[in-house]
């Protein structure tokens, strides 16, 4: 079992109507594609690729290995090999994360290796054009005009977009940690170079984890929880988690375009059946801000009460 994979060739030739709806059934159902001939220049990729390495490598490695999970296992691996029984850990993640965004907002950038701040602007700049390029499709294919999606997460203002770059080392116990519990995304959308050889991204897709499998040069898409909100539940965000693997450091370079915190998020009114009157079918309206003070305590629970816990009286509401 695998997710879709989409050819975005010709999306502005003759085959729109046909990927168009490829992307509809996507973002329905597992929430999660990939896609190849994005427009994305490869060898810009391949150097993203070359220059997260000798971050990791030079800036991030040594601190990696005097981190919180790696003692914690160590000291359950110690534990077993005295004769004690050990329970998995559940709290943290084998995950080493830097976020790239930050560098670009306070220039605290790397000096070495010296092309990092180079290559990853280029890249985040090419992934922010696909994504807007995505956006405006998955409005039209929501019924929706071309600029909704991206106006509504503008908020009057700009988008957040920022970029993650993870990496998950060789893992001694796999069986023992995750590289990154299951939890559904908080924001808009998410385009994700992953890995080409080490796997271990999975999505849960009618009640089974499925692989999402490497893929050379491919883009990863997922839908966050903010585009469940404005399609009124019907783009679900999908449950999804990394499991470590022995072998190989497996990189991830995720950026999410994000809602403003000052966008107030509702559903679309056009998704909304106006028979019922005041429908609590639908998706509440909320300041983003409000929904990720929720979510930064609740990423790893069920996500149904995050959305609760957004529908409250008017008069409460901080906007
Ligand atoms: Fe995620």
């Amino acid at each position: 079992m695998a997710i879709p994979v989409i050819d975005m060739k010709n999306i502005d030739g003759a085959d729109r109507d046909a990927i168009m709806a490829k992307i509809a059934k996507g973002c329905e159902t597992p929430g999660f594609f990939q896609l190849i001939n994005h427009g994305i220049d490869h060898g810009l990729l391949d150097r993203v690729k070359v220059v997260c390495a000798e971050q990791y490598k030079i800036n991030r490695e040594q601190q990696f290995k005097d981190s919180l999970p790696v003692r914690a296992l160590n000291k359950a691996i110690a534990a077993e090999a005295e004769g004690n029984e050990v329970d998995k850990i559940q709290n943290m993640d084998w995950e080493d994360v830097f976020q790239v965004h930050e560098m670009c907002d306070t220039n605290s950038w790397p000096t070495e290796p010296k092309d990092f701040r180079e290559t990853i602007e280029e890249f985040r700049s090419q992934i922010f054009a696909l994504t807007e390029k995505l956006l405006e499709i998955i409005s039209l294919n929501l019924g929706l005009e071309k600029g909704y999606v991206k106006e509504a997460f503008a908020g009057g203002d700009k988008p957040f977009f920022g970029t993650k770059v993870s990496h998950y080392p060789p893992c001694p116990r796999p069986d023992l940690i995750k590289g990154i519990r299951p939890h559904t995304d908080a924001g808009g959308l998410i385009l994700l170079y992953q890995d080409d050889e080490v796997p271990g991204l999975q999505v849960l897709d009618n009640g089974r984890w499925i692989d999402v499998q490497p893929l050379r040069y491919s883009i990863v898409v997922n839908t966050g929880d903010q585009l469940e909100a404005v399609s009124n539940g019907k783009y679900k965000s999908a449950w999804h988690r990394i499991l470590p693997t022995k072998n190989g450091n497996r990189l991830s370079v995720a950026s999410f375009y994000n809602p403003s915190y000052k966008a107030v998020v509702s559903a679309a009114p056009e998704l909304i059946n106006l028979n019922i009157a005041d429908d609590l079918s639908s998706y509440p309206k909320y300041l983003f801000a409000d929904y990720m003070r929720v979510y930064s305590e609740q990423k790893y629970e069920e996500k149904e009460p995050r959305f609760q816990a957004m529908r409250k009286p008017t008069e409460q509401i901080s906007y």
